[in-house]
């Protein structure tokens, strides 16, 4: 398990916590597939993560421009920033095929990112959506 559900911070918005939870889910079943070293399973779930992500990305930043959050654009530029990591990964992945290099920035990169992101920025804005409804 790449990250275990119950570590997941919680937020003051119910819509946020649902996405952070199906996100788990789809990572551990990425990661499970990564760790069997699965190059079909690891193909198609690897645009269910883009896609996933994504939806994440996007409600958070529709939900912050409606109510006109300050740090908009610094929650987002930390979205910016994974987009791209994901981005250069799956480019290198449809080339290499490399289990083992996405199992590192899974464990590594990814993981630590995700929790820190929400402690962070998603808890702030989640706070601030509170206050805008
Ligand atoms: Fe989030
Ligand atoms: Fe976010």
């Amino acid at each position: 398990m790449l990250i275990d559900p119950s570590r997941l911070p919680q937020v003051a918005n119910d819509v946020m916590n649902m996405l952070h939870e199906e996100e788990i889910e789809v990572f551990n079943n990425f990661h499970d597939a990564v760790l069997a070293k699965d190059i079909d399973k690891i193909d198609e779930l690897f645009k269910v993560v883009l896609f996933d992500v994504e939806d994440h990305f996007k409600t958070e930043e529709d939900l912050m421009e409606q109510t006109n959050y300050v740090n908009f654009q610094t929650h987002k530029n930390d979205h910016d920033t994974m987009r791209k990591k994901l981005a250069k990964f799956h480019k290198r992945w449809e080339i290499l095929k490399g289990p083992t290099e996405l199992q590192g920035f899974l464990e590594k990169d990814f993981s630590q990112w995700l929790m820190l992101h929400i402690s962070k920025w998603d808890s702030e804005t989640a706070l601030h959506l509170g206050y805008a409804n």
